[in-house]
């Protein structure tokens, strides 16, 4: 065993755990994921990835003999250095992030520490600021409970993620920077010796995962735990205002006849701005900036003040939907009765998540309006089908056939093998062929050419 590898558990196998953890495993660390659903860890055991992540299966591969799953955390928490909680943070009614599972997995964790020891209990999930403190708290009183007063010395540490899904393995090993919010010197210590692999880039890269050319070493950014806690919520809130922005602007260039992609490339080339994050469409989802977003308006509302930036993305975003059915109301003169093909379910491409997916969105706005709907997608319908029995659609096992006899098609999630789809082959089998491409996905001279009247976002 290297010296600098930690003996540590990942309480929570979703993507950021199990990203987190078996990224750590490859790079040397000796890492037991712990995660109360028997069936998922029944899966990691097999070597099976629950979720639909690029190299995850490989990586778990290679870490194998450092990797561990369990689904007991206080059996497994009492020989680790370092605990990491990536647990869920679903939405409360009010908005505010529920702090209810890192709460019961901190409870957990302390149930099954050592006395004699010392730990760094690190917080990975997105939480409300100042649950550093409120674990702490939860742990003291857990020990106390225990008889443990003062015989157990545990550090709690922050270490929000920058994950995105699809991407996941990849931001891990590659990320931009790492941030940690800490109180002492040992849970920095600690912290930079888990991650020196990353920061230094000594490891070798998996095959499936080579280090992007001209990367260059990631920044550790240190600072206190509040404030790094709210770096998680401001780096999201403000991707999903860039999103919800040149949105608004897509709207205006409708109307005057600009195309948003040439507006967004012209803006992004300025390095004040930057090009990412610039593409209008249907509006954000998945499981991360819908929830963060309302966390951080419900913030402001309990503190008394007005998040009216976050309001507005919020809105924007959500109008995006509406104004997607608008335009295909206009071009179908009305959509009661029609068949209304849509291509794409998952939030964005490279995953099988349909969170606050714009599509299922889109597909329930257009339901309640008595259209008929086809759907496609090449690996989230077997999740549609299971997680979502209520949606009264038709489900179609590749977009010609989704196609055949359709009034529109709807372009919902820009998968790459859309756009080497043939055009002219399914305006053909259309009865009217329009194609509402809510990803700007296509050039819209080229979908003109094959025969559909295109509506693009913006352009
Ligand atoms: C997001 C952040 O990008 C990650 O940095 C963060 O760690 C993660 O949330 C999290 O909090 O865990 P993710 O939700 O996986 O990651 O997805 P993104 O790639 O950010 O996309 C979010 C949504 O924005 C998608 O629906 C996507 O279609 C949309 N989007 C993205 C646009 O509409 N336009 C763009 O230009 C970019």
């Amino acid at each position: 065993m290297s010296p600098d590898s930690i003996h540590m558990v990942v309480v929570g196998a979703g993507y950021v755990g199990l990203t987190t953890g078996v990224c750590l495993a490859y790079l040397g660390h000796h890492v037991t994921c712990a995660d109360k659903d028997p069936e998922k860890i029944a899966l990691l055991k097999r070597g099976k990835s629950p979720i639909h992540e690029q190299g995850m299966e490989e990586v778990m591969s290679l870490a194998a003999p450092r990797l561990a799953f369990a689904e007991r955390a206080p059996e497994v928490v009492g020989d680790a250095d370092l605990v990491l909680i990536a647990v869920g943070t679903p939405c409360k009614p009010s908005g505010q992030a529920d702090n209810r599972y890192v709460e019961e997995a901190a409870r957990e964790i302390a149930a099954g520490l050592q006395p004699g020891r010392s730990y760094t209990l690190v917080v990975k999930s997105t939480v409300p600021i100042g649950t550093n403190r409120r674990v702490a708290h939860v742990v003291e009183q857990t020990l106390a409970d225990r008889g443990l007063n003062g015989k157990v010395k545990v550090r709690v540490a922050s270490n929000p993620e920058f994950l995105s899904e699809g991407t996941a393995l990849q931001n891990m090993l590659y990320p931009d920077r790492i941030v940690i919010g800490v109180d002492n010197p040992e849970s920095a210590d600690i912290l930079r010796q888990l991650y020196r692999p990353i920061l230094e880039q000594t490891f070798d890269p998996p095959p499936s995962l080579p280090r992007p050319t001209a990367y260059s070493l990631p920044p550790l950014v240190t600072t206190d735990p509040i404030s790094a806690e709210m770096i998680k919520y401001a780096a999201n809130a403000f991707l999903s205002m860039k999103i919800s922005f040149i949105n608004e602007i897509a709207g205006l260039c409708e109307k005057v006849g600009a195309d948003v992609t040439e507006v967004a490339r012209g803006i992004g080339l300025d390095p004040r701005i930057g090009p990412r994050f610039l593409q209008a469409g249907l509006g954000w989802g998945g499981s991360c900036f819908p929830k963060d977003t309302k966390a951080l308006h419900a913030m402001g509302e309990e503190l008394g003040e007005p998040t009216l930036l976050v309001d507005a993305s919020i809105a924007v975003n959500q109008h995006q939907r509406q104004r997607a059915v608008d335009r295909l109301q206009d071009a179908l003169k009305g959509v009661r009765g029609r068949v209304i093909g849509v291509l794409g379910l998952s939030f964005k491409p490279g995953t099988d998540d349909l969170r606050e997916s714009a599509s299922l969105d889109l597909i329930r706005l257009l339901l309640e309006r008595e259209a008929h709907l086809r759907v496609h997608d090449p690996v989230a319908m077997e999740q549609a089908r299971t997680l979502h029995p209520d949606l009264d659609i038709e489900y179609c096992s590749d977009p010609y056939s989704l196609a055949q006899g359709a009034d529109a098609l709807v372009l919902a999630t820009e998968w790459p093998e859309y756009r080497r789809l043939d055009l002219g082959r399914l305006s053909a089998s259309m009865r009217t062929p329009v194609l509402l491409d809510g990803r700007n996905l296509f050039d819209p001279t080229a979908a003109r050419a094959a025969g559909f009247t295109y509506i693009g976002v913006g352009r």
